[in-house]
């Protein structure tokens, strides 16, 4: 499974990239407003802190200026991906880009459908919003799953990236269902790695060693 920082601090991905775990980035304009930077600049310094995909949203609405955007994007670094919204200019512009070999990722997904007709575009990645979904009362899991199954259905080869994710039981879920990705706000990879055992487990061992008067260098 693919972990991607979904945050446009690029103090924040500079800290998580140095664990080896980072494998791409996702931005969107949200995360690009928050991080209070001009969106080309921004993109071009995350592009330069991982190789792995880095995904840039276009803001137009109509085909021909998505296109216009998703291409100017594009052309920022060799690892960007273009986020496209999953609307009818958003899937046509998928098509146009994924047939001219850019990347596309096709975000705001929140059904099995809208999934179904982004592989059909061609999208290298979807972007099911999961912690969305969990937040008005339905089940996002539910989706990933779905989806996962279509998607093997068929051999697509559109990758699931599980997005909106909350919290690390939302990464185990969706690693249990088989998605390809998940990206997430640090945080979360950063309280995956926590258990009260192993910190307890660590004091003693070290309490332990203490006692004998050693040190291994
Ligand atoms: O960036 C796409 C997605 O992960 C954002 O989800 O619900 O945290 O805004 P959310």
């Amino acid at each position: 499974m693919k972990f991607f920082a979904d945050t446009a601090d690029v103090a924040e991905l500079r800290s998580l990239a140095g664990t080896g775990l980072m494998d791409g980035v996702t931005t969107n304009p949200s995360l690009i407003a928050k991080s209070g930077r001009k969106m080309s600049e921004v993109i071009a310094e995350i592009c330069s802190i991982t190789d792995g995909p880095v995904s840039a949203e276009v803001t137009a609405t109509d085909h021909e200026t998505m296109l216009k955007e998703g291409r100017y994007l594009r052309a920022i670094a060799k690892n960007v991906a273009v986020k496209v919204p999953l609307t009818e200019a958003g899937l046509r512009t998928c098509k146009v880009l994924s047939d001219e070999g850019t990347p596309v990722n096709v975000t705001l997904c929140f059904s099995a459908n809208q999934a179904l007709l982004a592989a059909k575009a061609g999208a290298a990645f979807i972007s099911p919003f999961v912690g969305r979904l969990d937040d008005i009362g339905y089940d996002g899991m539910e989706l990933i799953a779905d989806v996962v199954q279509i998607y093997d259905n068929y051999n697509f080869r559109t990758e699931v990236l599980v997005a909106s994710i909350r919290h690390p039981v939302h990464v185990l879920q969706a690693a249990k269902l088989g998605a390809h990705v998940g990206t997430m706000p640090p945080s979360v990879i950063r309280a995956m790695m926590k258990h009260p055992l192993t910190d307890k487990g660590l004091e003693a061992f070290l309490a332990d060693w203490a006692k004998t008067g050693q040190s291994i260098l």
